[in-house]
């Protein structure tokens, strides 16, 4: 018997070993301590109010947490059940979302936030007995009648076995098996605001809700609404993107499912920026080109929201409405106060971006003339983010290197072929914000693409972790070689942080 088996635990439920071989509930299915101790969460303090402590099933489900809590405490004395955007961490590792388990989180969730706080910390002790337990689920109970339940429930349970936990800083972990070894190695990630170009993401905030206010102004019985904030904006990022363009590139990783258009709109104009640079554009040139991009898309907010968030095929007559939003943006830009030569200059890529340069696509007008640059650059940079996002319709995101061998294949037909090889080359093979497992038995992420995409060795940082603390380690260049002209280190495999719920932002910024 483990030596922190609770007495209890043992008269109830067979003794546990590890959590694979662990006895299945009654259901039969295997044993979860991270699933279990979720639902004890919901389900005790229902019965508490039913039942008496003598009462069977109320004796069983007690016996099943203290050996959930045993479980759970084998793995970690300190452990911390906590819901963050909807998803459920154990000791900060993502639990993986079973029906169930959803219901559960989502019930969870509600009490939490209604309280205040994010889910409770549980400290080891080697004998819990059942009147602790009885005690602090009333405590949970009482503390949904309370003004303030987290403050209220932080005082009453200070310093005991179980706390709520109020801050909402805390650390992602993520599990990655060494190809091979089939060794979990842990991942943690601080999720913590770093203070470095604080600017520049405050840039992206400052981005989105400039176009919030225009779609809102739009919107609200047509009226117009002045140019100026979006400008300001977007002439920040150009200073940065001249500066550091790495640094702006990286902003272009943000990805934000139920803001889809807005983030979208944003991102598309970074890379568009981004894209215009490499190609040896001015600044008011870059400036006007970022601005276009941003409104590309204005016009779906005269397409019915339902239809945008369409999950399945769009039918025949739902295409040639979503088609149009190209000619709804151009008449929507024409409504913004702004002078006549810039407005003139921002409505070209909004009306090209799904022309392809053989002409095809839409809107289909028989003209011949080809494409402006802007147009075939924001084409490019809208391909890309829309298959590297989460949609509706496709809620899994399609990795960049997918997207650019999908780009790739419509190179010549649809997308300007030269503008598209200077785009790879700015973005990489392996783009900014990807994990690398390394053969050096470390972990990195990229932070800079290299200088050609032939050479496909990026700039990263190591991650470090030690004590239970992730830090951005090392920088290294992954083409550095060894005194036989080896490689140092080399790429195992590649990870997308979307994957793993992470904004890769959050850890290079
Ligand atoms: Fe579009
Ligand atoms: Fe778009």
């Amino acid at each position: 018997m483990p030596e922190n088996q609770p007495a209890a635990a043992v008269r109830q439920v067979p003794s546990q070993g590890p959590i694979a071989k662990s006895p299945p509930l009654k259901d039969q299915k295997p044993f979860d301590p991270g699933e279990s101790i979720a639902m004890l969460l919901l389900r005790l303090p229902q019965l508490v109010k039913i039942h008496q402590p003598n009462n069977q099933i109320f004796v069983e489900n007690i016996a099943l947490f203290q050996q959930t809590l045993a479980t759970l405490w084998a793995q970690s004395p300190t452990l911390s059940v906590r819901l963050h955007r909807g998803r459920l961490y154990i000791n900060e590792r993502r639990l993986s979302s079973s029906q169930a388990l959803t219901v559960t989180i989502n019930k969870l969730g509600e009490i939490f936030e209604a309280g205040n706080y994010f889910g409770f910390r549980f400290t080891k002790v080697e004998q819990l007995p059942d009147q602790d337990i009885i005690d602090f689920i009333k405590d949970f109970n009482q503390s949904q009648t309370q003004p303030e339940p987290g403050v209220w429930l932080n005082t009453c349970r200070e310093g005991s076995w179980v706390t709520p936990i109020l801050d909402k800083d805390f650390k992602i972990a993520i599990i990655i098996t060494e190809e091979g070894s089939g060794k979990p190695r842990p991942v943690m990630w601080t999720s913590g605001v770093r203070t470095l170009a604080v600017k520049a993401k405050q840039s992206y905030s400052r981005a989105l809700a400039a176009l919030a206010g225009i779609n809102e102004k739009l919107s609200g019985s047509g009226q117009s609404t002045s140019i100026n904030k979006p400008k300001r904006v977007i002439q920040d990022m150009v200073e940065s993107l001249f500066q550091n363009e790495n640094l702006l590139l990286s902003l272009s990783t943000i990805r934000d499912y139920d803001d889809y258009t807005c983030t979208h709109s944003v991102n598309v104009a970074i890379l568009s920026m981004c894209l215009g640079k490499r190609l040896g554009l001015n600044k008011v040139s870059v400036m006007t080109l970022g601005l276009s991009a941003l409104f590309h898309d204005l016009g779906k907010i005269d397409i019915p929201i339902d239809l945008i968030r369409k999950t399945t095929k769009f039918t025949d007559d739902e295409y040639e409405l979503v088609k149009n939003h190209t000619l709804f943006s151009v008449l929507r830009i024409l409504k913004i106060n702004a002078e006549h030569t810039l407005k003139s200059k921002l409505l070209v890529s909004p009306y090209e971006h799904h022309l392809g340069i053989d002409l095809t696509g839409y809107p289909h007008n028989g003209r011949h003339s080809p494409l402006t640059l802007f147009g075939r650059i924001v084409a490019i940079t809208d391909h890309y983010d829309a298959l590297t996002s989460s949609r509706s319709y496709r809620p899994v995101p399609i990795s960049p290197e997918q997207a650019l061998d999908i780009m790739l294949r419509i190179a010549g037909t649809e997308l300007d072929p030269l503008l598209l090889k200077v785009f790879i080359n700015m973005i990489g093979i392996y783009p900014i914000g990807t994990l690398l497992l390394l053969d050096s038995h470390e972990v990195a992420i990229v932070s800079e693409t290299p200088p050609s995409a032939e050479e496909a060795r990026p700039m990263c940082y190591l991650l470090d972790f030690e004590n239970n603390e992730i830090t951005r380690g090392d920088y290294i260049n992954l083409a550095a070689k060894n005194d036989h002209g080896l490689f140092q280190r080399n790429i195992l495999r590649c990870f997308h942080p979307t994957e793993f719920g992470l904004n890769p932002t959050e850890i290079l910024l």
